[in-house]
C-alpha cells in the first residue's frame, strides 16, 4: 500500500530478494522541521499543526491514492464553483461546522450578544430605512414587527448604532438569489434613537435548505445529512467603539433548531413570534449587547 511508504510507523515488509530496502521516511518530521524556519510565527504555528494533523488524518483513515484522487476533484469542483457570488468553500466550511467553531473560538469570555455565521447572502450597501419602515418591498410573507434596544455592557443604551438586517421570504430565497426580486428587498439598515431603540417590520423567518446544487449538496445527499437551517433573520449591529456582532434572531417554532445544517443555533439567540389578532402579522423584541473595542 502507497501509505506504508510514506510514514515509517506503518511498516513495509522486506524486499524479497536482495532488493534494496528505501531508508525509511519520516515524512512529517522532515515537513515540520522545513516549517519550522518559517519566518511569521504564527504562520509556523498553523503550518505546523497543520501538517500533523492532515498526515495523521491519512494514516488513520489509511487514505488510498484512488480516495485522495476524488477528495481532489471535489476540493476542485468547490473551487470552480466559488466566485464573488458563489462561495462554495464558506458552505463547506458552514456544513463541517467548522465556521461557527470558529465562531465559538472567537466568542468565548465574550458577554455580547452571541455570534453566527455571516451566510452567503449578505450585501454590502443595503439602503438606509426610517425607524418602523419595511424591509419588504414586494409582498414577502407574513409581516412581523421586530424592535429592541442596543444596549453596552452595563446595559445602557447605545444610540446612533446600526442594525444591518436581511432576511429570505416565504418563497425561501434572499434577495441575492432571485433576480426577479427588488436588489434591496427584504434588507434595509436602521439606526437606533437616543434610547438605543430600533423597530422595523420583516417577515416570519421560514426554514429553508442551504444550496444543494453544487459539491457540498453532494456531499450532504452522500451522506444522509438534512441540508435545512433554522427559520432566522440575520442582523449585524455595528456601533462606533464597539465590537461588531454578527448574528441571528431564530423562530421558536423552527423544525430545525436540533438539526441546523451549519450549527448556528444558540440558545440566547431563539426568539418566541407572538402573533396580533388585529394585523395578522407576529412581533418580536430582542436586545442587542456590544462590548466596546480594548
Ligand atoms: C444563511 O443563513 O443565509 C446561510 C448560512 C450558511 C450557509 C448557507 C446559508
Ligand atoms: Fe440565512
Amino acid at each position: 500500500m502507497a501509505i506504508a511508504r510514506l510514514h515509517p510507523g506503518l511498516s513495509r515488509p522486506p524486499a524479497p530478494t536482495g532488493g534494496v530496502v528505501p531508508p525509511s521516511h519520516d515524512i512529517t518530521d522532515r515537513l515540520v522541521a522545513q516549517l519550522q524556519q518559517t519566518p511569521n510565527p504564527r504562520l509556523r504555528e498553523v503550518m505546523i499543526a497543520l501538517a500533523r494533523h492532515l498526515h495523521q488524518f491519512a494514516i488513520e483513515i489509511e487514505l488510498t491514492p484512488q480516495e485522495w484522487e476524488v477528495g481532489i476533484e471535489f476540493l476542485t469542483a468547490t473551487g470552480q464553483l466559488s466566485n464573488a457570488d458563489r462561495q462554495e468553500f464558506i458552505l463547506l466550511s458552514d456544513v463541517l461546522g467548522l465556521s461557527s467553531l470558529v465562531e465559538q473560538i472567537d466568542d468565548r469570555d465574550r458577554r455580547s450578544t452571541e455570534s453566527t455565521v455571516l451566510g452567503p447572502f449578505y450585501r454590502e450597501h443595503s439602503p438606509r430605512r426610517q425607524a418602523g419602515a419595511t424591509i419588504f418591498e414586494r409582498p414577502s410573507g407574513t409581516p412581523t414587527r421586530y424592535s429592541g434596544r442596543v444596549l453596552d455592557l452595563d446595559g445602557d443604551p447605545i444610540a446612533g448604532a446600526t442594525v444591518d438586517v436581511w432576511q429570505n421570504g416565504a418563497d425561501r430565497l434572499y434577495a441575492a438569489q432571485d433576480p426577479s426580486a427588488p436588489p434591496a428587498n427584504l434588507r434595509g439598515v436602521f439606526t437606533t434613537d437616543d434610547a438605543g431603540r430600533y423597530c422595523f417590520v420583516g417577515v416570519r423567518p421560514v426554514d429553508y435548505p442551504v444550496p444543494t446544487d453544487g459539491p457540498v449538496g453532494t456531499l450532504l445527499k452522500a451522506t444522509s445529512r438534512s441540508e435545512w437551517r433554522a427559520a432566522h433573520i440575520h442582523a449585524i449591529v455595528r456601533a462606533d467603539g464597539y465590537r461588531p456582532v454578527t448574528t441571528h434572531l431564530f423562530d421558536d417554532a423552527s423544525d430545525h433548531l436540533d438539526s441546523d445544517v451549519v450549527f448556528g443555533v444558540k440558545d440566547s439567540l431563539i426568539k418566541r413570534f407572538i402573533r396580533h389578532e388585529t394585523d395578522e402579522g407576529y412581533s418580536v423584541e430582542h436586545d442587542f449587547v456590544l462590548e466596546r473595542l480594548l
